[in-house]
């Protein structure tokens, strides 16, 4: 029997998931990898570390579920938009990752904003400028550390660079291209016009290839580290977002997903590019060949609650305990309202500077009513970004669900009766991992395209709907939470100074 596998690089570590043909999950494992943050603001990881992870995951799914090399018919990635990888001549890593969460930029974003003709930029790169996005990652680098800035030959992203560690091949992929802010998102190629406003060149950018497209094949070196077969097909895979649609069937227009993980995600498919002006929401390319998606991003979903749990919530040794604390708690936590800024926001703030706040307590909060405001503020911030996607022309009724986060019941349907929407369950519950097996599957001729293999593997089979009666609560509530972040933004900006 052939297997396909599906490797995931993320924020906490790398997964491998290993599919069988039929579309049926063998099983996973995961390798973590730590995260640095050397000031507030700043976040980085080492890619060798990525790359020493996804040894040890490979490793360890082939030896765990007894396959063979010769077994897996191909490779797929998916991974961690926006961070960035500098590459010398000799393709060494320059300097630690900057990561799709690091704040560091705005003076570059700045920079970008006053350098480039607004109307020509948004044409070219049909998003809005942002801390996160590649772009200002690469500004920040001369700015700040010409000595490295000088040496970059490759400028890459972190599935792109296991890659060329898998089979020697630099390339980057369209669906992560896309969140660089230099490629032209309509005709995916690299925006010269934007590249030479700001006195960049597109030498280091590598040639932009496709999800599903073959990139070249695994290496004898690595063939004897991981176990896999020399000569295995590894294909272009795609942006973690994109990978996680594909993963979860939203590969036709009206489906979309909301994903927990450390970022929340709530996510559209598009047949037709989109140029949507308001509230920072991305569009970009999707795994679909020549579609697209539109996606609201807000930074600190998971992170709200593991960093409830890890700083303040010790005594919960796990994160069913914390959230059985949170059901003891009422709709509206008694009164009390928590703003998920905890690392700037995205969706719909575009702020680097905003920050986490409880609102509204008194001495009669307990534990609970504080970690139910955060599973309740994440879902707020989520409704942003549905808002934002309504307007933009998306008319789903259901999101499917993905994500750690998803894994609570409570948080679902707090998220159903916030937004209104069915949260909607699904056969498969692997993510971007999964989509990146589908890609891999295509590549490797196993299945015939992108939208129907993951169409036909990928059922709803169960939703969580909205409770009426925590709908009206929601509603209020949800009225008083967009108030606050108008009202405290002259503090935010005030208080980072502090920092
Ligand atoms: C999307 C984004 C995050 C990361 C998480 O724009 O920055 O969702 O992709 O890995």
């Amino acid at each position: 029997m052939g297997f396909l596998l599906g490797l995931d690089i993320g924020t906490s570590g790398v997964k491998a998931l290993l599919v069988k043909e039929a579309g049926e999950v063998a099983g996973s494992v995961t390798v973590e990898y730590p995260l640095y943050s050397p000031r507030p603001g700043w976040t980085e990881q080492n890619p060798e570390d990525m790359w020493k992870a996804s040894v040890e995951a490979i490793r360890g799914v082939l030896s765990e579920y007894s396959v063979k090399g010769d077994q897996v018919l191909g490779v797929g990635l998916s991974g961690q938009m926006h961070s960035s990888v500098f590459l010398d001549e000799s393709c060494d890593v320059i300097r630690p990752a900057i990561l799709w969460n690091d704040v560091r930029t705005s003076a570059q974003c700045q920079f970008i904003r006053d350098s480039v003709d607004p109307e020509l930029l948004f044409q070219e790169v049909c998003n809005p400028v942002l801390e996160g996005f590649t772009l200002p990652k690469l500004l920040w680098l001369r700015d700040n550390e010409p000595h490295n800035f000088e040496k970059v030959r490759w400028l890459i992203l972190p599935k792109d660079y296991v890659r060329f560690r898998l089979t020697g091949n630099i390339h980057m992929e369209v669906s992560d291209a896309a969140g660089m802010l230099m490629m032209n998102v309509r005709s995916q190629t690299w925006s010269k016009a934007v590249l030479e406003s700001l006195d960049l060149s597109d030498e280091i950018l590598p040639p932009i290839i496709q999800s599903s497209q073959v990139a070249g094949t695994i290496t004898g070196e690595v063939a004897d580290l991981t176990g896999l077969k020399e000569g295995t097909p590894v294909v272009g895979g795609g942006a973690d977002n994109a990978c996680g649609a594909v993963g979860s069937g939203v590969v036709k227009p009206g489906r979309g997903f909301v994903s927990l993980g450390t970022s929340g995600v709530v996510l559209a498919h598009l047949e037709q590019p989109k140029l949507i002006t308001t509230g920072t929401i991305h569009m970009f390319n999707s795994c679909v060949p020549q579609e697209f998606y539109m996606m609201g991003v807000m930074l600190s979903a998971g992170l709200s609650l593991s960093w409830f749990r890890e700083r303040i919530g010790r005594k919960f040794d796990s994160y069913d305990a914390l959230t059985a604390d949170a059901a003891e708690s009422s709709p509206g936590s008694r009164g009390l309202v928590f703003l998920p800024y905890l690392t700037g926001e995205r969706t719909p703030h575009g702020d680097a500077n905003a920050r986490g706040s409880f609102v509204g307590l008194s001495a009669a909060h307990t534990q609970g009513d504080l970690v139910r405001a955060v599973l309740e503020g994440v879902a707020f911030a989520l409704r942003d970004s549905v808002e934002l996607l309504r307007s933009a022309g998306w008319n789903g009724t259901g999101l499917r669900a993905l994500g750690g986060g998803a894994k609570s019941l409570l948080w679902k349907e707090i998220i159903a009766s916030v937004t209104g929407l069915a949260i909607e369950e699904l056969n498969i519950d692997e993510g971007p991992a999964f989509g990146a097996a589908i890609l891999a599957g295509v590549g490797a001729n196993v299945y015939g395209s992108v939208p129907e293999a993951s169409d036909s593997i990928v059922k709803v089979i169960d939703a969580v709907e909205p409770n009426p009666e925590w709908e009206k609560v929601y509603g209020d509530m949800y009225e008083v939470y967009r108030g606050l972040y108008p009202a405290l933004k002259g503090s935010f900006d005030q208080l980072v100074t502090f920092q």
